[in-house]
């Protein structure tokens, strides 16, 4: 069974802590967390403070989708109660990548490596040992409510091979464009975990939508 990932930032802001519980009502199993800085993309999300107003809010676990240059400056920000995964863009670390993997373990959470959708996956092969988490990108990061981009599925094929090939233990995440039309797909791909925003967050029954998606994850 793949889980499911809402991603907040097409959440209600001015009551996020009850959006939150909607999710968790309708079955999510991840609140998913985008954290943008408006240099790596183009936007500004929000960071460690807004988190942090939902912390001990939810029995969900965070995932924390660093979009941000300099991720390992920010990191210890991003620890809480809650936090379970944080993930740095393969993009945005080159020299220091395994160092700032590190960081993350070493502060007790599992660490995950994004790849966005132009770059291909033979730019973290060699990461692969190292991480507890590969996320492919399946738009442009930066925006909510953006189309699939299905060439992505490919990377999420490979993935699953190498870690059955190479004995690896990362999950697959997808991020971007998912909706109840194509998540059947993208689930059979492989995906472990579905991050889900607009299509979650922007309909008018939050805790059904949920469990619509929850049931396709089966
Ligand atoms: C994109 C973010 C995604 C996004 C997903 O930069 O990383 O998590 O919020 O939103 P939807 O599902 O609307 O594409
Ligand atoms: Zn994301």
């Amino acid at each position: 069974m793949a889980k499911l990932a809402p991603s907040i930032l097409s959440a209600d802001f001015s009551k996020l802590a009850e959006q939150v519980a909607l999710i968790e009502e309708g079955g999510a199993h991840i609140v998913h967390v985008d954290v943008m800085d408006g240099h790596f993309v183009p936007n500004i999300s929000f960071g460690a403070v807004v988190m942090k107003s939902i912390a001990g809010k939810t029995t969900l676990p965070f995932d924390v989708h660093l979009m941000i240059e300099h991720p390992e400056k920010y990191i210890p920000d991003f620890v809480c109660e809650n936090t379970a995964y944080i993930t740095i863009h393969s993009e945005t670390c080159k020299d220091d990548r395994k160092e700032v993997l590190k960081q993350i373990r070493d502060l007790g959470y599992k660490a995950g490596l994004a790849v966005n959708p132009e770059t291909p996956l033979s730019e973290i092969e060699g990461d692969l040992e190292d991480i507890d988490m590969a996320l492919v990108m399946s738009v442009h990061p930066g925006f909510g409510g953006q189309s699939f981009i299905e060439e992505c599925l490919d990377k999420v094929v490979q993935l699953k091979k190498l870690r059955e090939e190479k004995g690896y233990s990362y999950e697959i995440e997808i991020d971007g464009g998912i909706n109840l039309d194509n998540v059947s797909k993208v689930k059979e791909a492989g995906c472990d975990i579905i991050v889900a925003g607009s299509a979650v967050f922007g309909a008018e029954d939050i805790p059904q939508r949920t469990r619509a998606f929850c049931e396709k994850l089966v």
